[in-house]
């Protein structure tokens, strides 16, 4: 004797059920075809250090560009209230640069301007983020997190020569 039971689902749970399992494969392929084919990359985590110090010792003591290799950058950006260090960055057209960037006090942002770069600097990590410039201009970095009276006064530029 064989019993075979059946779940009752309601026609209408079951087309929700449908639809989604649907956004979820939809979703699944939005960030596949985002971080494969379309190379966008979420900025990362890379160290830890110490707010208090990070700006006197180490690499963003010095901040600004580092060539690693013709058209290879890194930018070590201190991101403080309220402006950024350095304010200006000059590379060829071509380049790509990964940045390095925190702060020494409150959180901010930096998101660069026609490029998919935009990352939250929170105090005691480094936040990295490669950005290849293929065509020459300047590309504005602006602050996206409010950290302030000064906060609409933060900005920079990165000068993409052709
Ligand atoms: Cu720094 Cu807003």
């Amino acid at each position: 004797m064989t019993t075979k039971e059946s779940m009752h689902v309601d026609p209408y749970e079951r087309t929700w059920i449908i639809v989604s399992v649907l956004l979820l494969v939809l979703f699944f392929a939005a960030v596949t075809v985002a971080g494969l084919a379309m190379g966008i990359r979420v900025p990362g985590p890379v160290a830890r250090v110490n707010p208090n110090t990070v700006a006197q010792e180490g690499p963003f003591a010095e901040p600004g560009l580092r060539e690693l290799a013709p058209g290879k950058y890194e930018a070590y950006v201190l991101a403080r209230t309220w402006q950024y260090q350095p304010r200006e960055l000059t590379v060829p057209v071509g380049s790509t640069v990964t940045f390095f960037v925190t702060s020494p006090d409150v959180q901010h942002g930096f998101k660069i301007q026609d490029t998919n770069a935009n990352m939250m600097v929170i105090p005691g990590q480094i936040t990295s983020l490669t950005v290849h410039f293929t065509r020459p201009g300047e590309y504005e970095y602006i602050c996206t997190e409010y950290c302030g009276l000064g906060h609409g006064a933060m900005f920079g530029k990165v000068i993409v020569t052709p």
